[in-house]
């Protein structure tokens, strides 16, 4: 497809990027393999092995400090012998108990949600571990000894994403719960540093992939699609888009999709007009699940829509989803360059938090 060539050479514009980007959000993205090794070394020792076993995980967070809890517990629960959820809301599930381990995560330490949940923890006599960069959070973990992590401050929330994931997989593997951590992040590193040169924002548009689906994202609506592994890469695109681009845009995943919102694609034609759609592809799912994407593409396709498919790479499952994730971030960072948008700032969600206070 051929692209308005002031788009193109506004990607291309280094010094336009920099100025733009008052936080070095691109270098963020660039030092994520860094990230990964930095927050496994000495995370897993912040919790005691203690025998008998583990009755369910939960990762209570927000936002930015959720994703972790569901990027860990997609990539493990294929060998987990506990069940993993991550909480995004005051309460914990019921089910949780004096057997349970239930971290805590909040970039800022001060997500009422989370802290709220971390009460319920405590009442409960379940296992906790805090991951935060301060606030009240570590204070709480301070005050009562209880296991804490503590991350870099001055950062945006979901440029921390390997310092709040990572030790959530380092803990369960020195439990015992997952193996292959390391191992795992080692590989990731090596692939993201790769596509850090491939995606990063010294690659012209026409060699770069992030910025050619930034260009076919810009002025749109975008629909990213995950199936199994890559549903969380979904909605970490969904939201990477939402704050640092300042648009609107919806995940889904297969093959629930194909259950309901497949039958949506007719109507209103205005916002079928507005939409464009991203499949985050792994070689790794069912099947009939690859057979659904296809028989879907071409559905969407003849509504005229328009279907970017972008696949996986790398070996472990870890590898794979990062992969995933990483372009999701560079292509969030290149639509904010292509509005002209700062993408630090979240002022709403700051507004927000300030009137609820
Ligand atoms: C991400 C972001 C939000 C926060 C969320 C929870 O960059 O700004 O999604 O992550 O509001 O806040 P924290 O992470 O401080 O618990």
């Amino acid at each position: 497809m051929r692209r308005p060539a002031r788009r193109v050479s506004v990607l291309d514009d280094r010094q336009r990027i920099d100025d733009l980007d008052s936080e070095d959000q691109f270098g963020m993205v660039a030092g994520l393999p860094d990230q990964l090794l930095e927050a496994y070394a000495g995370a897993a020792d912040v919790i005691e092995e203690a025998g008998g076993e583990v009755g369910g995980i939960a990762v209570a967070g927000m936002g930015g400090s959720a994703i972790g809890g569901d990027l860990v517990s997609n990539v493990y629960d294929v060998s987990l012998p506990s069940a993993m959820v991550t909480v995004r809301n005051y309460h914990l599930p019921h089910w949780l108990d004096s057997r349970s381990l239930v971290f805590a995560v909040s970039y800022s330490g001060n997500t009422e949600e989370t802290l709220a949940c971390l009460d319920e923890a405590l009442e409960r006599g379940c296992r906790t571990v805090c991951i935060c960069s301060g606030g009240r959070l570590a204070a709480v973990a301070e005050e009562r000894g209880l296991p804490l992590v503590k991350v870099p401050a001055g950062l945006q929330p979901r440029a921390a994403l390997g310092y709040l994931s990572v030790p959530i997989a380092a803990c369960l593997e020195h439990l015992g719960l997952v193996e292959s951590v390391e191992a795992d992040l080692q590989e990731a590193a090596a692939l993201l540093r790769k596509l850090v040169l491939r995606l990063g924002p010294d690659v012209p548009a026409a060699e770069n992939t992030a910025k050619q689906t930034a260009l076919a994202l810009a002025g749109s609506v975008p629909v990213i699609y995950g199936c199994e592994l890559t549903a969380v890469a979904a909605r970490r695109w969904k939201c990477q888009i939402n704050e640092n681009a300042k648009m609107l845009a919806f995940a889904n995943e297969f093959p629930e999709l194909d259950h309901n919102e497949l039958v949506g694609w007719e109507n209103p034609p205005a916002a079928l007009e507005m939409a464009r759609v991203v499949y985050l592809e792994d070689a790794g799912v069912h099947p009939q699940n690859q057979r659904r994407m296809d028989i879907t593409a071409d559905t969407l396709e003849a509504a005229g829509v328009q279907v970017t498919r972008l696949a996986t790479e790398g070996e472990s499952r870890l590898a794979r989803l990062m992969s995933s994730i990483i372009i999701g971030d560079y292509v969030s960072l290149y639509l904010s360059v292509l509005g002209g948008i700062d993408p630090s700032p979240v002022e709403r969600i700051e507004e927000l938090k300030r009137r609820l206070a």
